[in-house]
Order: C-alpha cells, then structure tokens, then sequence
C-alpha cells in the first residue's frame, strides 16, 4: 500500500501478467520462475520453451545402437552419442558396472554449463538395449505430468545390483518399486548435481550410484526425484514380461505399440534391461515403426541395397554334407544353379558322409573350375563339423569374400536366394525354409534360460508367413549369410562354432548373441524348404525311393513321370489301345530303373510254382516269377502312389466308381525272360480293376512281351517304361502275358480291390 499506481495486490497482478503473456504466446519459465512459486505455471507453460538434450552412452558401433539411433530418426529426435569409439572400461553388461557412463556424462553436463548457460531437460537412455516409441514431445508432455518432479528415473521390479538396499526403499505398493538407471529424465541442475555427488570409478555401478542418492532421503526430496512406478514413460522389461503386450493387430492404429496391461499405461521408451534383450529383439521386430499390417516391413525397405551385377560382392559359399541326405544329387544341382556369378563365389564343399563321397567328389572335380577359387574337406581329413565350421568362416575373415554364404545339405533353395539376401542389407540372415507340411524351421524364435529352444508369439506367424518381413531371432541354422566384417573386429575373434557339449550352430549363434550381432531371418518370399532327413536308410538300395513320406516333394519331382499332370487336363483325349483298357504316363524313366535295381538287389523272385506262401491261401492258380513290395519295404509307399496318384486317374475314365483308398493286396513286380517265365497264360484277374506298370522298354531290354485281351484280340505290345495301363479285372478282360523271346521284361502289377 501507499505505492504509487499499484491498483492490485501482487498477486493479481501476476495473474493478469500471466494472461497478458499466454495471450501473446510468450508465457516462458523465466516468466512463471520470476513471478510465482506455484507449480502449476511451471508444469503447464515451460516446457515447450524448455531446450531438451537426448543424451547416451555408447562406445561401440553395434547392432543395438543402430537400433536405437533408428527408432530415435524414425520419432525425430536427435540423439547426442557419447563415448563413442573410447575403450569401454565399464565391465560386463550383464554384471555389476557401468559408471563409465556417469563419468561420461558428468564431462558433458560440464560441458554443456560452461557453454550453454539456460535452463535444459535432459533425457539420458542406455542405448544398445533401448529403443524410442514416441516423440520428444510426447515423452517431455508425460514428464510434466509428473507432480512436483525435477528428475525421473525409470523403475523396475527388481532392487539390483544390491538387493539388500530394498527395505530402505519409502514404501510403496506398486509394480515397480525400484530405480533403474536405463533411462532418466529430469533438469539439468538436478542431474549435474546427481552427477557430481561423488566421484564414480568406470567400473563401478550405475544404478548402484544412482540408487543410493534416491534412498537419501534428503538428497530425494531437495532434487525431487521420482520414480516411474506405473512405467509411463519408461518401460523395463526385465520381469515385467507378463505385464507388458505387445499390440501388432490394432486395427485403430497403424503402428504396433507396446501396453503395460498391469498400469495401463503405454510406454514410450523400452529397455530391455537384464535377461530381457532378447524379448526385446523380439519386440523391436515391431516397434519403432519397423513393421505393420499395412505398411509390411518398413524396416526392410529401408535396408535394402541393389546392386549390379558387376558390383556384387563376393562370398564364399560354404557347403555342409554333414549327415546322410535325400536327394543329395538334386541338391549339388542347386549349387551349380544358384543365380549368382561364379567368379564371385569361393567354393568350399565340406563332406563328411562316406556314403556321399563319390557323388561330391564327381562333383567337385566336374565344376571346382567354374568358381573363383575351390576347396574341399573330405571324410578322410577326419575333421569335425565344427571345426570344419570355424574353417570356413576363417578362411573367409582372413581373405578378400565379404560375405560368408553358409549351407546345409538339408536345404533346398531357390536360386535367386543368395542375391536376395545380399540385397536384403542385414549383416546376418538365414532365409526361412521350413519341413513341408510341418512347423520344423531353421531358427528359433525364442531361448529359455539354458539355451535350448523356446516357441516365441509369432514363431507359428513366421513360419506360416501370416506376418511376411525380416524378424531378429536368437537362433538360426542350415543356410545363412552372414557380413565378414562383422567378424574383423578384435571381439569377434571370440566367434566360434566350438564349444564342448554344443551344437556347432548353438554354439555360433550363442557366440554371436553375447557380441550383440543379431541374427534375422526373413520370410519375405519364398526361398525353399528343408529336406528331412531323419528316416533316410542307406543300407537301402536306392535309399531315396523309400523318401516319399519324408520328402514327397522330393520324391514326386524325381520319380512321378512329368506328363503325369497332363492326363487331368480338360481337353486332353486319354489313350485307349484296346476297349476299356487306359494308357497313363505314372512315373519316370527314373522311378523304373530304380525300382528294378531295388527288385534285382533283393533278388529272391519266387519260383513261379502254385505253392506261394507269401500268400494267404499258400496257393497261386497263375503264378508268375515275382516279389511282393512287402518283400522289400514298399509296400505302404506303393498303395500311396495308388491312392494319391492311380486313383484319380481311376475315377476320371471309370466314372462313378470311388473307392478311396483303393485296396490292393497284391502288388508285386513281374520279371519274365525266355529261361525262365517268358509269358502267362490266359486268365482273369481278382481286381475291380487292374494295374500294369511297365518298368522297360521293349526292343531295346527285350523282345516280344505286352499283353493280349482275348475277348477284342487286341494287344498292347508297345509299353513305355512308366506307362500305366488300367483295365478291369474280370468278365470282359481275359488277357494273357505275351511271350518274351529275348532280355528280361519287367512289370509291377496291382489287382485293385479284389
Ligand atoms: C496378430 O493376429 C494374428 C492372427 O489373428 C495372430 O496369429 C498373431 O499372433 C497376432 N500378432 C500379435 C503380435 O498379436
Ligand atoms: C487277331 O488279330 C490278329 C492281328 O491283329 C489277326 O492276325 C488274327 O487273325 C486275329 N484273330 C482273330 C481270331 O480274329
């Protein structure tokens, strides 16, 4: 009172000065700082003015960084990286240690007081491990809704590293009683003031320092430190894994978020602190915009690089015969065609099957030629698997190839596969190729604790491409590439396929995990299967016959003849050389002279006389010279080839008789020669109808031979090797078996439904 031209108490008038400056638009901190102790001015009005510094800590160039510094560009936010290519001196991640980041820190924040003398925020993360789910602005609005907050840490569920500092924790009954120091977000005086508290050794711990200025009861209260219990802002996911969800499917929303279904709060910073990394790689598949429904894998177009052919780069492909393997010979093929030009490839062909040798070694001396440079390991160098392993990829570290192209004789690829992923811009990725028919692939989607395989969310999703992209997974195995200079650093030497009681692979991918390589595997196209390899017999003749359960595919491309498709077509007029009597092609020149070298292996043909007892009835009236597929293992794979590959054929020239399956308990090969059975008699068959499956070729293996039906004297002599012919078993086809006067006719019969 008593001054001059004061109308209002002070108070009004800072209100009104206040209305004056929000009118304006230039309401500032300085402004609410001058005029009011009242936080509500400061929460509502500062901090767009506010200048926010994005700091981390990050002395190497890995993986996890450029994962992090993507998911900062992909929110707009500048992130300032410190320490960058210093000797990390902070310890082991996963133990105690890390206050090299605190003294890195304290050297900035100096930095920034002598240079920049304003009021700052400061958003500290850890980074390898870290990743932004929004913006600045959205992260700096959820900080102001804090009450009477200067600085934030982030929480988590477990008191760590010291466990015993929990009782002095204030007590509180949340998710997430105690402090991490993955991520915090608070004043630059604060933080400065929290920084320099004490002197910290870089070895010593982070979130040990950082904790016991929180339990100070008085240091908490004069620098306001809280802490995010509810995991507003920062989300750690260690322990927390059964609150936290991760939301790929919304369909309000394009991107995939993650929601701590416990606090209901949607997080916007996630670390995966702990053991929880690779949860995190899982959820990195997602967030930060990498992918979505609509929008597929944003990530991978990002990466991708074409190149010209010229400009390729060079690989050595590494190929690995370690087991006994079905169509081995279908498998070098695919080596020799993959689309890739061959003076850019060094070939090394690792074969540790004696059973193969012959065959790799043909093949090797046939093509080593063709590629810029080729080796092989053979059975006789008495090398293991991963040794032979460590071979490969260190030859490839210490030479010119720049990428290590790493398959297995189980894979089956497309040819365009190699260029897809050396296109694709991922240091280390496998295709997904995956068993027919099965959930059997090659990588894991997820560990448990001791290493072994674990089903993730989405593995099923993956492999059944219900969700199509590039997936970081701890595991992969069979075929992969993998970028060399990955491995030139000093680290990487520790890399090694060698590892007691371990797979090769285990032991690779594990070694590649603790150096913070990711590994991925894409299924954005269709690059092959694996072939399964689990019942392949070797002490079978002609081992791959007996594949077309495990490995139909396979089977039906070597062995199903490759007009057997034709027959189905709409306009196609079928082959009738008698009346009632069908002419299909079944199975290959192939099939056929596998199929007599499996029956002439076995050898025991019957002796033609009444007197069978593979039979039940111990009697034949017709005899022939013959072996039983139950004799040599085939019977179960020849009533499939009846049922998914005769019958139909059946049903389209008989129509309206189904029988499904087709019953058949006679199917045998039939040998006749002069000195021996060279014809049969005349004779009905007991079938509704019957199968004539010539395995030979007339004029060429014989002479003579083919089969008359009396009733239209009419005969069909001139069979082809693969070649069906179908007809009714009884009443009008009384046939007979012509005779052989030279060679050995060979053919399998089937008295269909008797
Ligand atoms: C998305 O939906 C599909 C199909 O319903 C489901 O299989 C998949 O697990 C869902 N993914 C996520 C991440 O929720
Ligand atoms: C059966 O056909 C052959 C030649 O196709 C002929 O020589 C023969 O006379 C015929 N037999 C009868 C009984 O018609």
């Amino acid at each position: 009172m008593g001054l001059r031209g004061r109308r209002f108490p002070l108070k009004c008038c800072w209100v009104l000065a206040m209305f004056v400056a929000l009118k304006q638009g230039t309401l500032s901190q300085e402004f609410c700082e001058k005029n009011t102790e009242d936080d509500s001015c400061k929460q509502q009005f500062l901090y767009s003015e506010v200048e926010v510094k994005v700091l981390t800590v990050a002395t190497d160039d890995n993986h996890g960084l450029e994962r992090f510094l993507r998911s900062a560009r992909v929110y707009g936010i500048e992130v300032e990286v410190l320490g960058k290519g210093l000797k990390w001196n902070g310890g082991d991640m996963t133990l105690p240690g890390g206050g090299q980041k605190i003294n890195l820190l304290k050297d900035r924040l100096n930095d920034i007081l002598k240079h920049e003398n304003k009021e700052q925020i400061i958003l500290f993360t850890d980074s390898y491990d870290v990743l932004f789910l929004a913006t600045l602005d959205e992260i700096v609005k959820k900080f102001k809704k804090f009450p009477d907050t200067r600085v934030l840490f982030a929480a988590e569920q477990f008191c760590w590293p010291d466990t015993k500092l929990a009782s002095q924790y204030p007590k509180t009954e949340v998710a997430n009683p105690y402090l991490n120091s993955g991520g915090f977000i608070g004043f630059l005086p604060e933080i400065n003031e929290i920084v320099n508290y004490k002197p910290v050794s870089d070895r010593d711990d982070d979130q040990l320092y950082y904790t016991k200025i929180y339990l100070e009861k008085s240091l908490r209260e004069s620098l306001k430190i809280t802490l995010d219990h509810n995991s507003a802002i920062f989300q750690n996911l260690n322990g927390a894994l059964s609150d936290v969800q991760l939301k790929a499917n919304s369909t309000k929303e394009i991107w995939p978020y993650i929601e701590n279904v416990a606090t209901k709060e949607r997080p916007l910073i996630v670390h995966g602190n702990g053991p929880s990394k690779l949860t995190l790689n899982h959820f990195g598949n997602y967030l930060a915009k990498a992918w979505s429904i609509s929008e597929g894998c944003a990530l991978c177009k990002e990466k991708r690089a074409e190149y010209k052919n010229e400009d390729l780069p060079t690989v050595m492909m590494a190929v690995f015969i370690e087991q006994a393997t079905p169509f081995l010979e279908e498998f070098l093929e695919q080596i020799l065609t993959t689309d890739y030009p061959k003076e850019k490839i060094h070939l090394l062909l690792r074969n540790n099957v004696e059973y193969h040798e012959t065959e790799v070694d043909d093949f090797f001396q046939a093509h080593a030629k063709e590629y810029a440079t080729a080796k092989r390991i053979k059975p006789s160098d008495f090398i293991s698997e991963a040794e032979a392993r460590n071979i490969a990829k260190d030859r490839c570290v210490s030479s010119a190839c720049d990428y290590l192209f790493s398959i297995d004789s189980v894979s089956r690829l497309e040819a365009s596969t190699l260029r897809y992923l050396v296109s694709s811009g991922f240091d280390v990725i496998a295709p997904l190729l995956v068993r027919p028919g099965h959930a059997w692939s090659n990588f894991w989607g997820a560990i448990n604790s001791a290493g072994f395989y674990a089903r993730s969310a989405d593995y099923m999703d993956i492999v059944y491409q219900i969700v199509k992209g590039v997936w970081n997974v701890p595991f992969i195995t069979n075929c992969y590439l993998a970028k060399m200079s990955v491995f030139r650093t000093p680290a990487a030497k520790a890399v090694t396929y060698t590892k007691d009681g371990v797979d090769p692979d285990m032991a690779f991918c594990a070694s590649l995990r603790e150096l913070g390589v990711y590994m991925y595997v894409s299924n954005e196209m269709e690059f092959g299967h694996l072939v399964n390899p689990e019942s392949y017999d070797i002490s079978r003749t002609n081992p791959d016959m007996y594949q077309l359960f495990d490995n139909r595919m396979e089977w039906t491309t070597r062995y199903l003849h490759e007009e057997y498709h034709l027959s189905f077509d709409e306009d196609r007029k079928q082959l009738m050389p008698c009346p009632d009597v069908y002419w299909f092609p079944l199975m290959s020149a192939r099939f056929c002279s596998e199929w007599i070298q499996i029956m002439e292996a076995y050898g025991q043909w019957s002796d033609g006389s009444n007197n069978d007892k593979r039979l039940e009835s111990g009697y034949e009236a017709v005899p022939t010279r013959d072996i039983h597929m139950n004799q040599v293992g085939l019977e179960r794979h020849w009533l499939t080839i009846l049922k998914d590959y005769v019958r139909p054929l059946q049903e389209m020239v008989f129509t309206g008789y189904y029988h499904n399956p087709p019953v058949s308990i006679m199917n045998f090969v039939v040998r006749y020669r002069p000195d021996e059975q060279p014809s049969l008699r005349p004779h009905h068959d007991s079938s509704t109808y019957t199968i004539n499956l010539a395995l030979n070729t007339p004029n060429v293996d014989f002479e003579g031979g083919g089969c008359r039906f009396i009733r239209y004297n009419c005969s069909v002599r001139d069979t082809k090797p693969g070649w069906l012919l179908m007809h009714p078993g009884r009443l009008t086809h009384y046939h007979e078996g012509l005779l052989v006067t030279k060679g050995t006719r060979y053919i399998m019969i089937s008295f269909v439904d008797p």
